[in-house]
């Protein structure tokens, strides 16, 4: 136990505390700071090809970071749903999490560095009553890319924080950004919450002492990194900050780990009912893992070996391994079940998608189930011949015909005292130019909405898309899902079978003319009610804020969108279906290009 429990006991509210309330006051901070509340949006990104999931609330709000005007102002406000899945392998400790929710509060070339500071520190110390002595924050040191934030010391000084309780750290520390090769980004000032009794030692500091824990990290994002690697000044200065809310509510509930708090404890305890054999590690890996699949799940993304699917996969196979290693009695489903009813106030889409979150789940076990008999059968003919390293194309075997995520194979090997040739692996899958892990672990390295030319272009061709599907098919047809690359679109809708060569022919020759009538792209902002009244196309399952942009081709097409589109439809070429394919019962694919 963390010594710091007993001292947090003695603040009666901290142990109160409830995430949700921890949301529901930030959110209210924010807006008596005139803050809009805006809806979290989906966990895949629509338009941008660079990440497969949302890493941080700032992502989908790039376009606005760069200078767009927001329809609900320069002070926005929310809760973001996150999935970052490079510290997979880590997961089953105290802190590391696949799915988490940020809390951010940002100012889109409105208030700077004085307001966000002064801010951050009230809502802390007055709102969540964390005592003065606790906070330890941390500023840039400067660099040749930009100055020491002595401004930012300077803020914290005047706010009362004592100076031992300041320290400078370089860019590995106290630099955000950007999440791709190029995009906005800045020096920042993070602030952590000591979790100890004792004072920290004097070289003791953030970068170096885990018992600095942060909470909260304010971005001043001044620069943009361009092509180049220079950092030049952007049109704007904005602040993006992030406060983890599982690791505040840890914080605040005086535990030592995440999977004690409120957002894990009724999930930990259906498990441990549903288990025969009791391990920490594997308990939390389950947990973490099937919270993570049921958010995934219910942006109706299903189990594949490509991109978001893929990643799904390897969270329920990996929750299935360790389930069973605990001989757990029933599907994972059952765990499913009550993330839903742990998190459906703040994310009613997992109440509205749960049949098919469950279904899922089970579907998936079934498929490994099966392939899993045959698969460790091979695993263990297979390393009695193997000394210390499985190597690539081992794993490789075991993932191309059982299905076997690189993961499983590593804990497999683990369990044998065994080590994978990760780069191997890696080698064979690109050989067999399959879509990889390497290369969709690449993918969450880099992070921007991509705003190019092509990428433009192609959002303005799924907006045509999506209309002549209603033209040719019905009104039925509603998106289901759309993911674009500069090199093509992919675009997901409600139908129930394949369409014909003639029904793709017409759908192409529609937008085709649309782009050679050169057409208008332009958009209004409006309230929501007056939006949806005008018959812009929409998720009927999403939340929407209050004020929504609507995008208009001439009066061929409406949506709600937040862009960025081209000018004209003449800039788009030839449009060109290639692929269409059925992804589940009642949805269909169409991939296509710009020629
Ligand atoms: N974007 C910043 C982060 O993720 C706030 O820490």
């Amino acid at each position: 136990m963390f010594p710091c429990i007993r001292y947090l006991k003695t603040f009666m509210y901290f142990t109160m505390m409830k995430s949700n309330e921890l949301i529901k006051k930030y959110l209210e901070f924010f807006k008596s700071k005139n803050h809009a509340v805006i809806p979290n949006s989906p966990l895949v990104p629509e338009n941008d090809p660079t990440v497969l999931f949302t890493t941080a609330g700032m992502h989908p709000l790039v376009p606005f970071l760069l200078g767009e005007p927001h329809p609900k102002g320069k002070r926005i406000v929310n809760v973001q749903k996150c999935i970052r899945t490079t510290d997979i392998s880590e997961v089953g400790d105290e802190t590391h999490l696949t799915f988490f929710q940020m809390l951010g509060n940002w100012s889109l070339g409105d208030y700077f560095k004085k307001e966000a500071l002064s801010w951050s520190y009230e809502f802390l110390t007055k709102y969540l009553n964390i005592p003065k002595e606790k906070i330890y924050v941390t500023c840039f040191i400067g660099d040749e890319d930009a100055p020491k934030d002595e401004e930012a010391a300077g803020i914290w000084r005047g706010l009362g924080i004592k100076e031992d309780h300041i320290f400078f750290l370089g860019k590995k520390d106290n630099w955000w950004g950007p999440a791709g090769k190029t995009g906005p980004c800045g020096p920042d000032s993070e602030m952590f919450y000591w979790n100890s009794d004792n004072k920290p030692k004097k070289d003791e500091n953030p970068s170096n002492c885990k018992k600095f824990v942060e909470i909260w990290n304010d971005v001043f994002m001044q620069y943009n990194k361009n092509e180049d690697g220079k950092f030049e000044q952007l049109k704007q200065k904005n602040v993006d900050t992030g406060m983890g809310v599982e690791r505040t509510v840890a914080v605040l509930e005086g535990k030592s780990s995440v999977y004690e708090t409120d957002l894990f404890l009724p999930i930990m305890k259906r498990i441990s009912m549903l288990i025969k054999k009791e391990n920490k590690n594997s308990e939390r890996i389950i947990a973490d893992h099937v919270r993570a699949s049921v958010f995934i799940l219910a942006e109706r993304v299903m189990p594949s070996n490509v991109e978001q699917g893929y990643v799904l996969r390897k969270l329920i196979r990996r929750a299935y391994i360790h389930a069973q290693k605990l001989e757990m009695q029933t599907s994972l489903s059952s765990v499913a079940e009550v993330v839903i009813e742990t998190y459906s106030e703040i994310y009613p889409e997992l109440k509205i998608n749960e049949s098919f979150v469950l279904e899922e789940i089970m579907n998936e076990e079934e498929k490994f189930k099966s392939a899993l008999e045959k698969g460790l059968r091979v695993f263990e003919r297979k390393i009695k011949d193997v000394k210390k390293i499985i190597p690539g194309k081992l794993s490789f075997d075991l993932y191309q015909s059982f299905g076997f995520p690189i993961e499983i194979t590593k804990d497999l090997a683990k369990e044998n005292n065994l080590k994978v040739d990760e780069n191997e692996f890696g080698e064979e899958l690109r050989k067999h130019q399959k879509l990889s892990r390497s290369s969709s672990e690449k993918r969450f390295a880099s992070g921007l909405a991509d705003q190019s030319h092509d990428t433009r272009k192609l959002h303005t061709a799924t907006h045509l898309l999506h209309q002549a599907l209603r033209k040719v098919l019905g009104e039925h047809v509603e998106q289901k899902g759309s993911n674009i690359t500069p090199e093509r679109l992919r675009f997901d809708f409600s139908h129930d079978s394949k369409m014909t060569d003639e029904e793709i022919k017409k759908v192409e020759n529609i937008v085709n003319e649309q782009i050679k009538n050169q057409i208008e792209v332009s958009y209004e902002e409006m309230p929501f009610e007056k939006a949806k009244k005008s018959g812009a196309l929409h998720f009927f399952d999403q939340k929407y804020p209050d004020k929504v942009r609507v995008y208009s081709i001439g009066n061929f097409s409406k949506e709600f969108c937040t862009g960025p589109h081209v000018e004209n439809t003449a800039e788009l070429g030839r449009f060109k279906i290639v692929k269409e394919e059925g992804v589940a019962a009642g949805v269909r694919r169409i991939k296509a290009v710009l020629e």
